[in-house]
Parts: C-alpha cells; structure tokens; sequence
C-alpha cells in the first residue's frame, strides 16, 4: 500500500510522431504506431494498457501523419451507421471501442526533433503533475504487468521512474542503458546512478536497456528545454534523465520489467509481436498455430524450399 501521500499520475503522453524509418516504406504515408498487430493499430494495445492502469486522460504527441492517428480515436459515422443496417453488431462494438477508451487530446510535435522534445511537446496539457509517457510503438504484453508497478514506484519515492529490460550485452548499445545500485529489498526496484544513450561497444555500464514506458515528474519540463540536441542531432530523454541523476535533486528509479515487449518499429519484433498476439486472439488463435504448427514442418517452414526473400 502506497503512504507516502504523493499525487499519483492521472495522465498518460504518448508519443507517436517519430519518423520510422526502419520501417520504410510501410511507414511513408501512415505513422508506424498505426500499424495492425492482427486486428488492432499498435497504439491501441498502448491506450489500451494506460486505461487499465487507470490513466484515462491521454495526450498523443502526433506528427506529419497525424489523420489517421486522429480518426482512429475518433467517431467513423458512416461505418457504424453501415454496420447498424446490416445487424453486424460484433464488427460495430469492436470499431467503437477505440473511440470509447478514454479521453485522447493530441498535440504536434512540428518537427520530429527527438523524443525528449516530444514530451516536452506536452507541458502545457500536463502542467504540474506527474504523468506517465508510454511509446506509441513499444507493446508490453498484457499479462506482465509493468505500468502499475511504476506509478506505485513513482508514488513511494517520488523523482522520475524508468522501465529497464535486461538484454544481451551485444545489443545493449541499441538503447538507453542505466546503471544502478539496490534500493530498499525489492529486488525488481533499484535507483539509477547513471544513465546513457546507446553506448559505444565496451563502454555500457550494464546491460539494462531502458524500455519505452516512463513515469516522469514534472521539473523534467525544465531539464528538458534545457538539453542540448545529442545523438542523432535529436533532444533526448535520456540525456534530460541522465542530469536529473547528477542534480541529485529530483532522482531516477527503475523498475526491472521482467516480462515480453516488443518493439513494433522494428520488422522482426513486429512479426513476433503478431505472431504471439494471433495465436492468443479469441476468433483466430486456433486456427492460426494450428496452420503455424503444420507449416513449420514443411521444407518451406524448415528454410529447405520456397521463395527467394525479398
Ligand atoms: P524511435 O526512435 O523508435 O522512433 O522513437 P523513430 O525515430 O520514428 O524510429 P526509426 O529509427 O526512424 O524507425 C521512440 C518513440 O518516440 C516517438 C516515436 O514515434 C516512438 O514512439 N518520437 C520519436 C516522437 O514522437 N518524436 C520524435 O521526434 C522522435
């Protein structure tokens, strides 16, 4: 039970404006957290997650694509009225739900200068509260839980509180990396002595990779305006983070995430996310790892026979 009299976070930022071009060309015209993971836009599954959390009051961070973003969480009347006159009541249910989660404002991120200037992006619908930023494009699987823990965190030691994931060393210098020493007795609970992005190969402090779900307090505003432009010529959050653990005065937490995340900017994560996700869905999971299950075997599912890869 948290009795340290501390607000906890009411809102949720998600940024959803980076340019994603890992994903090209899927990613030209649409924002890659529009993407479907089987039959929902990856951002859902992020709403979907902040609103279970109990944060209902959502600020996309949105970019040069933003229409699609926007009409998705809007109404669709032509659609529902269409799916009314056919008596389709499962598809009608399923399309509002996304209009139904929970109140999502968006603002834009004018240029895609980093994710530290997109949360800066949300100061003003923010103001002095502490709130939780979730990437648009980063899915936590709904049985492990991780953004509660955080706010809980967030809530019994104040400060800002990152998500960590251990990875193997040899990709460590594709994220953030923190290090760390322990905090009270819980094991999953540790304070950050120091945190930098993407280290060069030999030079991380661990091999903890900071994951796409934050839990910020507010003074991270200033700390941010005040970041200079860093790797990738882009603002960091990281760097802003890495200051709040050397001012000593408004300090980093992490909570250790020990369960499956996907990162669905990236091609092979998104296959698995996809993957995984359709072998559970309600309507086509048997089907599906049945078929999977009988493929695998086959010489094309064994990478003996089949079509050259694009
Ligand atoms: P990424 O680094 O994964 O996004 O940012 P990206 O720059 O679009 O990726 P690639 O490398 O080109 O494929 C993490 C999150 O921050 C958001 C992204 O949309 C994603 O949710 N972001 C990033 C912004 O909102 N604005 C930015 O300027 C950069």
């Amino acid at each position: 039970m948290i009795t340290s009299g501390r607000p906890r976070a009411q809102k949720a930022v998600i940024p959803a404006a980076g340019l994603g071009t890992r994903f090209l060309p899927a990613t030209k015209a649409i924002p890659k957290e529009m993407l479907p993971v089987v039959d929902k836009p990856a951002i859902q599954y992020v709403v979907e997650e902040a609103v279970r959390a109990g944060l209902t009051n959502l600020l996309t961070i949105t970019g040069r694509n933003k229409v699609a973003l926007e009409n998705h969480f809007d109404r669709h009347w032509e659609l529902e009225q269409a799916l009314e006159q056919k008596g389709d009541v499962n598809r009608l249910r399923r399309v509002q739900k996304s209009q139904m989660l929970g109140e999502v404002h968006f603002v834009r991120q004018g240029e895609p200068r980093g994710l530290g200037h997109a949360v800066l992006c949300a100061q003003a619908h923010v103001g002095q509260e502490p709130f939780a930023v979730l990437l648009g494009d980063d899915l936590i699987d709904e049985g492990d839980p991780l953004l509660e823990p955080m706010l809980d965190a967030q809530q019994r030691h104040g400060g800002n509180v990152i998500a960590l994931m251990e990875v193997p060393p040899e990709q460590i210098h594709l994220y953030g990396c923190a290090a760390v020493e322990p905090v009270d007795n819980d094991g999953d609970v540790v304070r950050v002595t120091g945190l930098v992005e993407k280290p060069a190969p030999g030079e991380a402090p661990s091999n903890l990779a900071i994951i796409g779900r934050y839990v910020l307090d507010p003074s991270i505003f200033d700390l941010l305006s005040r970041t200079q432009p860093g790797r990738g010529g882009e603002i960091q959050l990281t760097d802003a983070l890495a200051e709040s653990t050397r001012s000593g005065e408004v300090g980093v937490v992490g909570v250790i995430f020990k369960g499956h995340r996907y990162d669905t900017g990236d091609r092979l994560d998104y296959l698995k996310a996809m993957t995984r996700l359709a072998v559970r869905h309600r309507e086509v999971g048997d089907e599906f790892r049945e078929w999977l299950l009988e493929w695998v075997n086959t010489p094309e599912g064994q990478g003996t026979e089949g079509s050259a890869p694009h």
